[in-house]
């Protein structure tokens, strides 16, 4: 699956008064950006190689949010996760959000609204029952996000992170899927 720049740059642009930002395929040259804004806005970091095998396996779904300078202010990761049903032999797949962020400065502009907008119906492609993600509890702007997506909290997920917070495990249903 070809993630170079020509084919995958701007996919989607955004010119609302809102905010000016594009939103596009993640490309290997974007990496960089990418892991310095989750550096700077979400304290669960990654090596190199889990970001470039994300971007290697589910390009599709790795979008970035750029702004009018170019610059990437945004990122969405999915990856498709196939797991055992609870009361079958049967393999489950799940479209689960790695992560997402926005820079401080670029918030509340829908930047992070476009980039799920645009990145589910890709990972709803990997034939997926169900949209997943993890969410620290104190988190109630991203809550907020997904709660305003169609995701409701399924369970709580204990001491899931390593400072010790809990987790809310949140799901949406595919539609059209039992
Ligand atoms: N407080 C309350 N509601 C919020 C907030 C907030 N801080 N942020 C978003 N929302 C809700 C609102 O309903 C908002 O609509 P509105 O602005 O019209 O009221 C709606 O979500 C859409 O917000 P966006 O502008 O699309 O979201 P934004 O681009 O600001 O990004 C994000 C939201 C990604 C949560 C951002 O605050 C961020 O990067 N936070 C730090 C990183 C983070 O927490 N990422 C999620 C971790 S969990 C995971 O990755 C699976
Ligand atoms: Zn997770």
């Amino acid at each position: 699956m070809g993630t170079d720049k020509d084919s995958r740059s701007n996919m989607f642009t955004n010119n609302d008064n809102k905010s000016q930002h594009v939103i596009r395929g993640c490309t290997i040259e974007d990496l960089e950006g990418v892991i310095d804004v989750n550096e700077r806005e979400l304290p669960e970091d990654y090596p190199y190689f889990f970001y470039k095998s994300i971007l290697d396996n589910f390009p599709e779904s790795f979008l970035v949010a750029t702004n009018s300078h170019g610059r990437i202010v945004g990122y969405v990761m999915w990856r498709v996760e196939r797991i055992p049903a609870k009361d079958s032999l049967r393999l489950l797949s799940k479209g689960h959000l790695v992560s997402i962020a926005v820079s401080t400065a670029s918030r509340r502009k829908g930047i992070a609204s476009d980039l799920l907008t645009n990145s589910m119906p890709a990972i709803e492609k990997g034939n997926i029952m169900e949209f997943v993600l993890e969410v620290r509890v104190s988190n109630y702007g991203a809550v907020d996000l997904y709660k305003t997506f169609g995701f409701e909290i399924e369970s709580i997920k204990k001491k899931y992170y390593r400072d010790g917070e809990n987790a809310y495990f949140m799901i949406k249903k595919v539609e059209g899927i039992e």
